[in-house]
């Protein structure tokens, strides 16, 4: 069992994960046994956090996982609000279908997916605070939010009681806008775990390249990677872990021998000079 060192919190909800994360956007249509074995491996690990959501279509087969062994995961997924779908009904509706898809009866963590710019965070708060009072929802939190929309609503569950657990971002070495936009901060200041997706630029960040925006730092990626005998993926999610402990990154994998060399990057760290060097070659990326 992990202990709590190797762990990071979910914001104040009392749920540990590990530092990383899986994202599972591409396990619809991927090599069914390949996608198996990766949750297999993520398991041997600990608790990892395993993030799906309606639209992603995977949650059935992450529900076949977790049939077949239900291991230490912990699992995210998310409700859309499209157009249409604004209520508190409609949100519980959406989870409840989650639930039956994955074949468990409470969820650890659901996110409203995005903000609707026209529609109250309260709104979505509401449904929020019901899916946690039902006993169906263990934690809450919302994805693509803005500091201040993420502060609206963590105030709001924050009356029922609730802590907001997460927001979750695109946040890598080549987009590091929550760090300028105000999200890293406001998750420091309300002790909220901010989840990165895209951590892996959806794969720009696993090898050298000859394009001219990302040939540096991917070839300073490479050097520090060479020093640790790891790879350019794993230095970058070092990175991400290294910045802050509010923050989780999930890189998708669909193949176990990536899921393991991700879950290495967490048996590591960078010296605090390497921090710095990849530091300024990515800043300034949004
Ligand atoms: N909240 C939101 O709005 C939102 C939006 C987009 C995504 N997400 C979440 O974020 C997760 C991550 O997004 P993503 O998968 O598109 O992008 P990503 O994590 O930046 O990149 C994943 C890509 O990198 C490859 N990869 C992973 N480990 C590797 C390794 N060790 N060596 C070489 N290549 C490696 C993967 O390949 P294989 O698949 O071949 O293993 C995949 O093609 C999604 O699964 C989803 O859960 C959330």
């Amino acid at each position: 069992m992990p202990s709590d060192s190797d762990t990071r919190a979910l914001g104040r909800t009392g749920i540990r994960v590990l530092p990383l994360g899986i994202g599972t956007n591409k396990w619809r249509g991927a090599d069914p046994a390949a996608v198996r074995e990766t949750y297999r491996t993520v398991m041997a690990t600990g608790p990892c956090m395993i993030d799906t959501a309606e639209v992603y279509r995977s949650e059935r087969v992450v529900g076949d996982c977790l049939r077949a062994d239900p291991g230490p995961a912990i699992i995210a997924t998310k409700f859309a609000p499209l157009p249409g779908r604004t209520s508190s009904r409609r949100l519980m509706r959406g989870l409840e279908a989650s639930l039956a898809r994955l074949g468990v009866r409470t969820i650890d963590l659901y996110y409203v997916h995005f903000p609707l710019p026209w529609v109250d965070v309260r709104v979505f708060g509401d449904g929020l605070i019901e899916a946690v009072k039902s006993g169906k929802a263990r934690a809450v939190g919302v994805a693509n939010f803005s500091a201040d929309q993420m502060r609206r609503i963590a105030d709001h569950l924050a009356k029922a009681g609730i802590p907001l657990a997460a927001n979750q971002v695109n946040y890598s070495l080549l987009k590091r806008k929550p760090e300028t936009n105000g999200v890293l901060d406001a998750c420091r200041e309300l002790d909220v775990a901010l989840v990165a997706y895209f951590p892996l630029a959806s794969g720009h960040l696993t090898q050298q390249s000859d394009r001219d925006r990302t040939r540096a730092l991917l070839a300073l990626l490479a050097e520090i990677a060479r020093a640790h005998d790891a790879s350019i993926s794993e230095v970058a999610l070092n990175w991400l872990v290294a910045r802050d402990p509010h923050v989780i990154p999930i890189p998708g994998a669909t193949k176990p021998h990536h899921a393991k060399t991700i879950l290495t990057a967490l048996g590591w760290h960078l010296s605090e000079a390497e921090f710095d060097a990849i530091d300024r070659a990515s800043a300034n990326r949004q």
